[in-house]
């Protein structure tokens, strides 16, 4: 079943107004609900006393008319009895205070106090929901974030380390802790990196976030471990925040659960904008489908104006609908819009539903409900293709944790710089797959390693014998600095990198915010006449091997590498010393495809975007027009439109955010 549903709250509802709404999602072609992720205060009034009463009733309700169930375990808002039981329940910030009560998300992930609270209300609602024929599967928490500083976090971070390290010895050889004396002889002396204490030790640092990661990935397995026991048969999953958030390694998240759902909200009012950036919004799917390298579902989709104290823009008639297709185009399987019905009262009284706060159908529903109609028809035909990608991006948590502490320039951050990368393989419609560095490569003609800071043997080698075997790589600043526990590297940048580079990075200049550098390339196939400027960061290279591809332009190193090409076995690794903008990175990204033969698909407008989902021999081809105008569309072939049913001959006609799923000829029936 293709999912296509909405997130619902009728525990903020009288209960004499959910028939009305069970109808209007039928109406609107949902199959799916999810239901009670923060309901916790009604499911468990008091410690011990359950009431599932309304929660069996909305669920018979919504069955009733052919509609599926998600539960959300409640544990990302525990009611206030739970919270005031135990200050220590409450997390610690950076900066050492604890968080009050009045938001949500704000206990320690480590209290087993808190564990105990979990364990209950979860084994209860599981126990009352196995089997349950309309209950699909199970949303854990919601949206895992934060990192908590309490002591107790200390001391368990205590035993992590010494888990990791054995002996206070290694522990000490591997931060350099000789570095201001710094020296343990006990492990109780390790405390975290809190905000006050300055610049923290860079091992330090790093392994806290380890540390924090591994408390949440160890507070899901809490509840995925009772939901396994008691629930077989319904999926789990976690609704993580896509690409931008980097306080967690997702893969580790991802790892324990049956696939990855995400929370896509394209225009919001940290957006204000009302520009559209496709591009973004495609990494942030892709990410999300590179988790386990499988599609996943959006677990709540834009359906409506978000914001807390400010509102953002109305999406424009067609616009909540295109981003919802342009989740399905990158792999979504499951589309669940948030919310049902804007709320009333509460933080979110501005963050727009399907339904406004009065609860009439309006314009929004209207969209929806067409889309509804449409994947009726089209849903099943959608199962079972793929996002088939021959470029791979490589995705590294540990790379994100250690720029955290040293972003080693102030106009560099990791995701700004991931992102423009992707944006010019986005720009050329390109299929991309976002995945760790120790991923198998083996499959992909291209694979892109944006400041790969942290490398340990086991990616080298993995980048190794991708390139010896054929592979084109391509390497940007500041990889290959620090190893596993982040001290730079003894050796010439890009340390474990420099071999398949064949080059090394003799001094580097990092510039000061606004300055430029600028780059002319020499190599065959690339713009003479252009000279793209770099900014942040300038590796000076000494080849070892490897052929110039572009030389610096300005200051004192001009005229020296900036950009190199190496052989190396079968393959070849590009070695890009500088940091740019779209001017350099599209013809470099384009001339790396063609060395790595990726074919380009047909290049359509501006704005239009175009991705492939494949299954064998069959193609969908989703084309998708980001723009309020309307576009033609030249797209090379014939083909049957899924959504209008209407044949396609060498032209599409969009109007303004409008969509296209064009099926190649091969397409049978699944
Ligand atoms: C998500 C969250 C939802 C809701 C929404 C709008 O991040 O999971 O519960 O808060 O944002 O703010």
């Amino acid at each position: 079943m293709f999912a296509f549903g909405v997130d619902y709250y009728p525990e903020h509802w009288p209960e004499t107004r959910w028939p009305q709404d069970a109808r209007l999602m039928a109406e609107a072609g949902f199959n799916v609900v999810r239901l009670a992720e923060f309901a916790w205060s009604r499911l468990e009034p008091k410690e011990g006393h359950f009431n599932f009463g309304w929660l069996d009733r909305a669920i018979d309700l919504l069955s009733g008319h052919s509609m599926k169930i998600v539960l959300g375990t409640p544990t990302a808002s525990p009611p206030p009895w739970v919270m005031s039981s135990t200050p220590e329940f409450f997390l610690m910030r950076e900066d050492g205070r604890r968080a009050t009560y009045g938001h949500r998300r704000e206990y320690c992930p480590n209290h087993p106090g808190y564990h105990g609270h979990t364990r209950r209300i979860v084994q209860k609602m599981a126990e009352h929901y196995a089997g349950h024929p309309a209950v699909l599967g199970w949303q854990i928490d919601n949206e895992f974030g934060d990192r908590c500083f309490c002591p107790r976090c200390i001391e368990a971070f205590q035993g992590w380390l010494k888990e990791r390290y054995n002996s206070l010895d290694a522990l000490n050889e591997c931060w350099g802790t000789i570095f201001w004396s710094h020296e343990y002889t006990a492990w109780e002396q390790i405390s975290a990196p809190l905000s006050s204490g300055g610049q923290p030790n860079p091992g330090l640092a790093l392994d806290y976030y380890r540390f924090c990661s591994d408390s949440y990935v160890a507070y899901q397995q809490i509840q995925a471990d009772i939901l396994r026991r008691l629930c077989p048969g319904q999926f789990i999953t976690h609704n993580f925040m896509g690409f931008k958030y980097d306080q967690l390694n997702l893969y580790d998240l991802a790892a324990g659960l049956d696939f990855v759902s995400w929370d896509n909200y394209p225009r919001t009012q940290w957006t204000m904008d009302r520009s559209v950036d496709p591009a973004r919004d495609a990494l942030e799917h892709d990410t999300m489908r590179g988790l386990k390298q499988r599609p996943f579902w959006v677990m709540e989709q834009q359906a409506g104006p978000a914001g807390w104290d400010i509102v953002s823009p109305a999406p424009r008639p067609g616009q909540l609908r295109l981003w919802a297709y342009q989740a399905v185009a990158h792999g979504a399987d499951g589309i669940v819009f948030f919310r049902w019905r804007t709320a009333r009262t509460g933080s979110e009284q501005y963050w727009h539903g399907l339904l406004d706060q009065h609860g009439r159908p309006g314009r929004r529903y209207d969209e929806i409900r067409q889309m509804g109609a449409e994947i009726v028809s089209v849903g099943e035909r959608l199962l079972g293709t793929e996002v088939a990608a021959q470029v791979a991006m490589l995705h590294s948590f540990d790379s994100r944790f250690a720029f955290q502490s040293q972003a080693n320039n102030p106009g560099f951050r990791y995701e700004t710089h991931f992102a423009e990368v992707y944006r010019a393989l986005h720009a050329l419609h390109v299929p991309v797959d976002v995945v760790p560095p120790t991923a198998d490569l083996s499959e992909y003609k291209l694979v892109v390693a944006p400041a790969l800071h942290v490398v340990d043997e086991e990616i080298a080698a993995n980048l190794r014998a991708y390139v010896s075997s054929g592979g084109v790589l391509a390497v940007t600043p500041r990889s290959g600095v620090k190893d596993s526990v982040n001290r730079v590297v003894d050796m010439p940048l890009p340390g474990l990198l420099a071999g398949v580079c064949g080059v090394e990075v003799e001094e580097y200049d990092s510039l000061p915010l606004g300055d430029r550098n600028a780059v002319r390339f020499v190599a065959a196939g690339l713009p003479r006449a252009e000279s793209p400027a770099t900014e942040a960061w300038a590796d000076v290279l000494r080849p070892e091997g490897a052929e110039v591809v572009a030389t610096y332009l300005h200051d004192y190193y001009a005229g020296r590498p900036a950009i190199t090409l190496n052989k190396y076995g079968e393959g070849r690794a590009l070695y890009l010393g500088a940091f740019g903008k779209q001017d350099l990175l599209l013809p470099l990204t384009r001339w790396l495809l063609e060395m790595a033969q990726v074919p380009l698909p047909f290049a359509p407008a501006e704005d239009v975007e175009v991705v492939e989902r494949r299954r064998g021999e069959q193609s969908l081809l989703f084309v998708l027009n980001h723009s309020s105008g309307g576009q033609e569309v030249e797209v090379a072939g014939d083909f049957r439109d899924l959504l209008t049913g209407c044949d396609v001959h060498g032209v599409v006609n969009l109007g303004p955010y409008g969509v296209a799923i064009l099926e190649n000829a091969k397409g049978e029936e699944p």
